[in-house]
């Protein structure tokens, strides 16, 4: 599939579940992760915004945002095609779901960097959180 910017349309849909395990497997930052894909699939209902980028109908991209709806929204699984990587489409992707955070008049708009995917996001104009006020998660579960 090659690149044709034109030809890409953005929806503000949630993937299926197939189309978002085929992104997710491709991500990159997922192959350690021992996740099945019936409990992929339960991850969808709980977007409160989506984005599908689509090329004849195809899923080329997607990304999801989790939220309260009035002061927390977390960006979260943006991914892109490994073959439609770096012509705009992540962030095409990105702005349109900072755009609906916007309209929503969301107050904090935050995401966690994957490693070495810094500079896509500074590009969009977001900024590290200072050092006494980190993202935290929990360093192991149960
Ligand atoms: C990160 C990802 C979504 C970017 O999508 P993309 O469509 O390739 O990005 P774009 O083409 O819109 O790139 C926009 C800009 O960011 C830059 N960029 C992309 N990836 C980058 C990276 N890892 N580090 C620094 N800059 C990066 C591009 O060079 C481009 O710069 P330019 O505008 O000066 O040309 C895509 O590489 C991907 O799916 N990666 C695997 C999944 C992943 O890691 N997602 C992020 C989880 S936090």
């Amino acid at each position: 599939m090659s690149p044709d910017n034109a030809a890409i349309e953005y929806l503000g849909q949630t993937p299926t579940a197939d189309e978002f395990e085929r992104l997710f497997r491709l991500s990159g930052w997922t192959e350690a992760m021992d996740i099945s894909a019936y409990r992929l699939a339960e991850t969808l209902p709980h977007a409160w915004y989506s984005v599908c980028a689509r090329r004849d109908g195809e899923i080329v991209g997607t990304g999801m945002v989790l939220g309260d709806g009035v002061l927390h929204a977390l960006i979260v699984d943006v991914i892109v095609m490994p073959e439609m990587r770096g012509h705009g489409i992540g962030t095409e992707i990105m702005k349109r779901l900072i755009a609906h955070c916007h309209e929503e008049r969301i107050l904090q708009v935050q995401l966690f960097s994957a490693r070495g995917k810094r500079g896509f996001y500074e590009k969009l104009g977001f900024v590290a959180r200072p050092d006494d006020g980190p993202g935290m998660e929990l360093a192991e579960l149960g």
